[in-house]
């Protein structure tokens, strides 16, 4: 059936390894939005800049976001995949959107203030993360945006900004809606906790089956004996074996657990069986992927003309509404 025609539009910073969090919450969702007129995917370097001061981490995880995201279906032929610093012009779009920005809806936004909470430095790029934000999904005119919960707040600033520019200087800019992804799978940690890079709980999705294994071992479970029946739906192991098994497999397992004479080990085992078998392919993808670093590097490159070509379009658009105009006999193209 063909999609509608409408404008999606992803990002995701490459702050570290993907985990199985990242991929049940974000990006296996991002995957199946795919395959739209414009589907535009980018990995967030110029954000994680805010974060990230090695420059050879970062160069290395957005090298990593792209083979992961290939790896794990996200086709060049059916979605657009580029880095967010290849457009320059996202960050021109940016200065012009920071004029009309209020102080106040940045002051409120909770991400900015949890960061500084966590010791994270308060620097000027972090408090006006989400004009670039913004930018990143004007400029695309982007009429759909996949996010998690925690996200919701900056498309609603990017709405009030484009809002804002639009009746200072007349329509411009496209509003765009949230998708919001369905987080219902929270996807908890080695330690029971939301699995996230900030508590050091993950499990990456590409790992080396010995480390994989060793961090499966690590989840945290009680202390009921072998023989003892067990409460599957209290257990972070079975919550993360039902990510990757169907129906009659969970009902299997779950009904192993409460008979007794099940160990969490062996449950570990038949979880590190089910996340290999899942991922069977991506891992065989990647590793084919990793022996041709140029042809991922072609797709990124043939993103981000995509990407560019767009953006310079509607960049022109937002200059000759504010009056940085050039004649239009003289724009210069990409
Ligand atoms: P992290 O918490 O590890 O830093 P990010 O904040 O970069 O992860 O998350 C990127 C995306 O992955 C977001 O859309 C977020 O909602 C999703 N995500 C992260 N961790 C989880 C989790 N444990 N369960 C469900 N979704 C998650
Ligand atoms: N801030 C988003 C996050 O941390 C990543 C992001 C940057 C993004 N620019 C975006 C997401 C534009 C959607 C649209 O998850």
């Amino acid at each position: 059936m063909p999609r509608p025609a409408m404008n999606v539009l992803s990002g995701i910073q490459p702050t570290g390894r993907f985990h199985w969090g990242n991929y049940f919450g974000a990006i296996r969702q991002y995957i199946e939005l795919q395959g739209h007129e414009q589907s535009f995917y980018f990995i967030a370097d110029l954000h994680a800049l805010t974060t990230i001061r090695d420059p050879d981490l970062l160069a290395r995880n957005s090298a990593d976001a792209a083979l992961d995201l290939l790896a794990l279906g996200l086709d060049p032929d059916r979605a657009t995949l580029f880095r967010q610093s290849d457009v320059p012009q996202v960050t021109e779009l940016t200065w012009i959107l920071l004029t009309i920005t209020q102080m106040h809806l940045l002051e409120k936004c909770v991400s900015y203030k949890d960061k500084k909470e966590r010791g994270i430095a308060a620097d000027a790029g972090l408090f006006t993360y989400p004009v670039l934000m913004a930018a990143d999904i004007l400029i695309y005119d982007s009429d759909v945006v996949p996010v998690g919960a925690d996200q919701i707040q900056h498309l609603e600033v990017t709405r009030d900004i484009a809002q804002r520019f639009n009746s200072i200087y007349g329509d411009t800019f496209v509003l765009p809606q949230p998708h919001v992804l369905d987080t219902s799978a929270r996807v908890p940690g080695t330690d029971g906790e939301k699995m996230s890079k900030s508590y050091n709980n993950t499990i990456p999705i590409f790992d080396s089956p010995r480390r994989l294994k060793k961090l499966i071992n690590r989840i945290r479970t009680d202390s009921t004996p072998v023989e003892a029946p067990k409460d599957p739906d209290q257990c972070a192991v079975f919550d993360l074996f039902r990510l990757f098994a169907d129906p009659e497999q969970q009902d299997a397992l779950a009904a192993r657990y409460r008979a007794g004479g099940m160990g969490y080990g062996e449950a570990k085992g038949m979880l590190y069986d089910a996340a290999m078998n899942y991922f069977g392919e991506a891992f065989e993808r990647r590793a084919e992927l990793e022996r041709r670093p140029d042809d991922v590097e072609d797709v990124l490159q043939a993103g981000a003309a995509r990407a560019r070509e767009k953006a310079a379009e509607v960049v022109e658009r937002a200059r000759q509404a504010c009056g940085l105009a050039r004649r239009p006999d003289r724009v210069v193209s990409v």
